[in-house]
């Protein structure tokens, strides 16, 4: 295990892609720190961490052979990974929604930024972030999120979370190519926040809010919604958010 340990840093995925790119480092090596001051999220988001209560840290992954059409594998396997270990600490319906945020109830406990490093259709390296809110007690202007402290009461260890979260992740990612994507997609599916359920949506473009209900995901990892009239689409995370 290869564990590199910082003071600070402004992005723990920045640092880990930046030294990937410029260093052969070994499979499996994790970055954390206590003090990620740039935080990154999905869409252009940024990411809130503290000192005393978050865990933030990247993940970098290679692979032999993983065909980039096999791309959403990684975010399954991730949240999979991380819902194995919230549930063996009895946090309160832990949930994914889609595409990997974390979620106790409809509220935010964690989220995972994937960036891949392509070569020839094949995803080469992966460095995985993960944020996991464990014990911040206020979040300014983020009403969605919550910590792991507060839906769980057994006692929560910042420094065994981690561990647990990293070996696990590690496991579900080196068994990636030998699990397909059905049987990932049917546990990913059967934690799936909001599925079979009617649920209120805006196109990311238009802002134009409809209903629908999610059905499932596609093999590209996109969103199956049936709207009203019965049809179904398949959508794009840039195309799409459910609003809950
Ligand atoms: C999201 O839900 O938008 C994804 C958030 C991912 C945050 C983590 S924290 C560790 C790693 N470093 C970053 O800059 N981002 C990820």
């Amino acid at each position: 295990m290869n564990i590199i340990k910082l003071h600070a840093t402004d992005s723990t995925n920045t640092y880990l892609k930046e030294m990937a790119r410029n260093i052969a480092i070994p499979d499996e090596t994790v970055v954390i720190t206590e003090n990620q001051q740039k935080g990154r999220g999905q869409r252009g988001n940024g990411w809130f961490s503290t000192p005393e209560g978050s865990l933030t840290f990247s993940i970098f992954k290679e692979f032999d052979v993983l065909p980039v059409r096999d791309h959403f594998k990684i975010s399954m396997a991730v949240s999979l990974a991380i819902i194995e270990v919230l549930e063996n600490i009895k946090v309160i319906r832990a949930m994914i929604k889609w595409p990997n945020d974390i979620l106790s109830g409809n509220k935010k406990l964690a989220g995972i930024l994937v960036e891949n490093s392509l070569v020839n259709e094949r995803i080469k390296f992966t460095v995985i972030g993960i944020g996991l809110n464990v014990g911040i007690g206020h979040f300014p202007d983020l009403p969605r999120a919550i910590s792991v402290s507060e839906c769980t009461e057994e006692p929560v260890n910042r420094e065994e979370l981690f561990d647990v979260i990293f070996k696990t992740c590690v496991r579900y990612l080196q068994k990636l190519n030998t699990t397909t994507f059905d049987v990932l997609q049917q546990e990913y599916e059967r934690h799936l926040f909001h599925i079979n359920e009617v649920s209120l949506f805006e196109n990311a473009r238009t802002m134009e809010r409809f209903q629908g209900i999610i059905r499932g995901i596609s093999r590209e990892g996109e969103l199956i919604v049936e709207t009203d009239s019965g049809f179904t689409r398949q959508v794009g995370v840039k195309e799409l958010r459910l609003l809950y």
